[in-house]
Order: C-alpha cells, then sequence, then structure tokens
C-alpha cells in the first residue's frame, strides 16, 4: 500500500470512530437513520444511500430510509427476501459489490421503477448485532461512475458495525416508547374525570352543570376505555403475534360491510358514501376481520372529519402485481406539515383535538395492518380539497415461475 493510500485509509477510519461517537448518542431513530446515511455517503462517495431493516417479529425486509433518491416514495417499501441484493446480503450475513446491477438477476428493479432511479452499481454490506443480521446498509452508484473498491468495502463494514448496534438500540427504545405513550395520554381523560368528579360533589353547582360535569365524566371515561381497547390491538399488531388469519378475501364486500356500517353517522351528518369497488376485482389472501377494520378506520375518519354536503368514496383497482385501495373524501384536507405525522400513534391534528372524538391510534392500528399483509399505505392531501389514503395489498401469486411463462 502507499504512503497516500495508506494516509487516506487512516483517515477514513478515524472519520468512521468520530461519527460512531455521535450516532451512538441519538435514540431517535429517523434521526439516527438519516445520520449514518449521510456518513456512508460521505465515506463513499455515493449518489445515493439506503438503510433497509427486517422487522424483528415478521422478517419482511424494509426501506427504512433513503438519502440521494426520493426518501418519501422509498420509505416502507418492502424488499423480497428472495430475489433482491438485500435479501442475499441478508441471508449470507456478507456484504456483496454489484459493479453492474443489469447483469445481476438478484437486484430487485420494483423500486427504482417506482421512485425513479437509476441504480448501476451497489455496495451492499450487512448491519449485524452479535453475528445476527438486523438490516443491510447498500450504497449505490459511486461518483464520477467509479467502481467500488476494497477500501469502500472495508470502510461501509466498518461504519455498519457501529451503525447496527446504534440501530438496535434505538428500535429496543422506540418499542418502549409504546407504554409511556399510553400513560401520557391517559393522563388527560384522567384529569378531566377527576376534576369534574370533584365538582359534581360541590353544593353550589346547580343541576344543569352537575349533569354537563356528568356527561363529560362519560365522554372521557369512553374515551379511555377505547383507547385501551386501541392500544392493545396496537400493541398486539406490533408484538408480530397477530397474524394467523390468511383467508380469501372479497375487498368489494368488505367496502360494502364498511359503507353499511358507518351508514348511519353518515346520513346524520348528510354525508355522501360512495363505494366503487369493481366487481370482478380478484380476491386477495387476508385477515378479513383486520382487513375490514382498515376500510371502517379510513372511512369512519373520512365521514368524522367532512363536513356535511362532503363525499367519502372508496374504491380499488388492480395495479400490477397489487391491489390499489383508495378511500377519498371531498373534506377539509389535512396540511403537509402533519401528514408526514398522521401514522404515529395518538397524533392528532391540533384543531381536532378538541372537535371530535378519537384516539389518534386508528392509522398507527390501520398502518400495522397494510403492513402485515405485505402492503404500503400513505396520504395525498389538499387543504381545503380533501384527503385521498391509498393503500397497497399483494395480489396473490399462482405457484411457478414469472406471469410471462406460459399456462
Ligand atoms: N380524512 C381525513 N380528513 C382530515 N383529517 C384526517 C382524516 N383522517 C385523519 N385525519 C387526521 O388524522 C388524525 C389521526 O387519525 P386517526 O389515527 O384515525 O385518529 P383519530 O381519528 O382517533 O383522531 C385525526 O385526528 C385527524 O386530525
Ligand atoms: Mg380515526
Amino acid at each position: 500500500m502507499s504512503q497516500d493510500a495508506l494516509q487516506s485509509r487512516i483517515a477514513r477510519l478515524e472519520r468512521i470512530i468520530e461519527i460512531s461517537r455521535s450516532i451512538n448518542s441519538t435514540l431517535n431513530l429517523p434521526r439516527l437513520l438519516h445520520q449514518i446515511l449521510a456518513a456512508a455517503q460521505e465515506l463513499t462517495h455515493t449518489e445515493a444511500c439506503s438503510i433497509i431493516l427486517r422487522d424483528r417479529k415478521s422478517g419482511v425486509l424494509r426501506f427504512e430510509a433513503t438519502i440521494g433518491a426520493r426518501s418519501q416514495e422509498v420509505r416502507s417499501l418492502v424488499v423480497p427476501l428472495d430475489g433482491s441484493i438485500a435479501g442475499w446480503v441478508v441471508q449470507n450475513n456478507r456484504p456483496v459489490v454489484v459493479h453492474n446491477v443489469r447483469n445481476d438477476p438478484r437486484f430487485y428493479r420494483k423500486v427504482d421503477q417506482e421512485v425513479g432511479f437509476e441504480t448501476r452499481s451497489i455496495l451492499a454490506v450487512p448491519l449485524s448485532v452479535r453475528g445476527k443480521p438486523i438490516g443491510v446498509l447498500e450504497v449505490l452508484n459511486k461518483e464520477g461512475g467509479e467502481r467500488f473498491t476494497e477500501e469502500d468495502v472495508e470502510t461501509l463494514m466498518a461504519l455498519a458495525d457501529q451503525a447496527a448496534v446504534a440501530i438496535e438500540n434505538a428500535v429496543l427504545f422506540q418499542q418502549s416508547d409504546l407504554v409511556a405513550d399510553l400513560v401520557h395520554e391517559m393522563r388527560t381523560p384522567l384529569t378531566s374525570i377527576i376534576g369534574y368528579a370533584r365538582m359534581i360533589q360541590r353544593d353550589d353547582v346547580s343541576e344543569d352543570d352537575r349533569k354537563s360535569f356528568a356527561r363529560t365524566i362519560e365522554r372521557e371515561a369512553a374515551r379511555l376505555s377505547r383507547m385501551a381497547s386501541d392500544f392493545l390491538e396496537l400493541a398486539r399488531l406490533e408484538s408480530g403475534r397477530a397474524f394467523p388469519v390468511r383467508e380469501e378475501v372479497s375487498l368489494k364486500s368488505l367496502a360494502a360491510e364498511a359503507i353499511a356500517l358507518l351508514r348511519p353517522q353518515a346520513e346524520a351528518k348528510q354525508i355522501a358514501l360512495i363505494e366503487e369497488v369493481p366487481d370482478d376485482l380478484p380476491t386477495l389472501l387476508g385477515d378479513p376481520q383486520r382487513l375490514h377494520q382498515v376500510l371502517v378506520n379510513l372511512v369512519g375518519n373520512g365521514v368524522k372529519y367532512c363536513r356535511p354536503g362532503d363525499r367519502v368514496t372508496i374504491g380499488a383497482r388492480v395495479e400490477g402485481d397489487e391491489v390499489l385501495v383508495y378511500v377519498s373524501d371531498t373534506g377539509p384536507g389535512i396540511p403537509p406539515s402533519a401528514q408526514e405525522h398522521l401514522f404515529e400513534r395518538f397524533y392528532r391534528l391540533p384543531r381536532t383535538e378538541e372537535d371530535v372524538e378519537g384516539t389518534g391510534l386508528g392509522l398507527a392500528i390501520t398502518r400495522r395492518i397494510v403492513e402485515a399483509h405485505g402492503g404500503r399505505i400513505w396520504v395525498k392531501s389538499d387543504v381545503g380539497k380533501g384527503t385521498t389514503f391509498y393503500l397497497t395489498l399483494p395480489l396473490r401469486r399462482e405457484a411457478g415461475p414469472s406471469s410471462s411463462s406460459r399456462r
């Protein structure tokens, strides 16, 4: 090794030590992932980088963070364990360099197609904790069209070793947050129940006030009770113990059921419910009860947050090897700054906090269910115009080779 090469190697390793110090000081997962990606990009001089993590329970590989390519669209895309470079890295627990992805059958093309990015070359290294892979760190397209070097591999492996432990810690921390969040959210209704229960006992309270306080107590207690059941549901989903059921389901009937269930509420508010799922939509494999819940949550939100005269529409169509379901409304819309938080547990728009009953758990649960089915969910919304929630569910594939093969 030449003197220069040695110097640059030492400089890189020093930089890794510096970086690992800073990544080990954050437990905020999104921020942490971003730091790791920025470091990976800096150290390897590449156009884009991604972190793909393996879900602890379901084993599904999913994009958690990306820089350089359109990160919003990439996030939470699922990557197959067989038939992707990341899957190969996880299964073999070894790094891989692909100088030209076009010549590599493992390369999973769908992500590029989805985000309009062109991957040419990849260096992917496992993120392993105590020898067990928890995910993959990938860097794409070295700047100037150069080839990945041995040094790149060594550097990225060294970074991945540090990163993996930090990610594991942040993930564990995030899970423990579930309980902390619940306790925090229970405080508000409990405080008001205690406060009004005390007021009710005072002698100088009018009969009318007493009734109104009792109603508040009842409402807040009902909210607590709903929170408890929603929360249990979410905890069950997050623990991954929730999906034994894989039945044939018809989205058409599920949509009709959801609409029928919400019809009274919608009529009371003068909101039109429209179902436009095609009759010949293929059936899916999944958990009918949970998918029902997804549709009820989304249509229910539409009804809850729309105003008299608005419309809520549910529809679906086949797109490639997935079904795209949409629930669209002509309601008040959701500002962009809030859109990114919608699927977080307990998140509610500030203005809905007072006006409309809710727990802020519906969309968190919905997202879990969709992802457990191998799908994705996202939102498009314009303030003043309306909101559309989209979700995908994979179509059942017939056994055997790809669809291009003859029957
Ligand atoms: N269709 C919609 N139109 C406008 N805002 C919505 C819509 N759906 C959801 N939201 C906003 O997202 C928040 C979170 O929704 P969700 O998780 O279902 O909880 P909840 O309905 O219990 O408040 C809601 O409080 C509301 O502010
Ligand atoms: Mg809701």
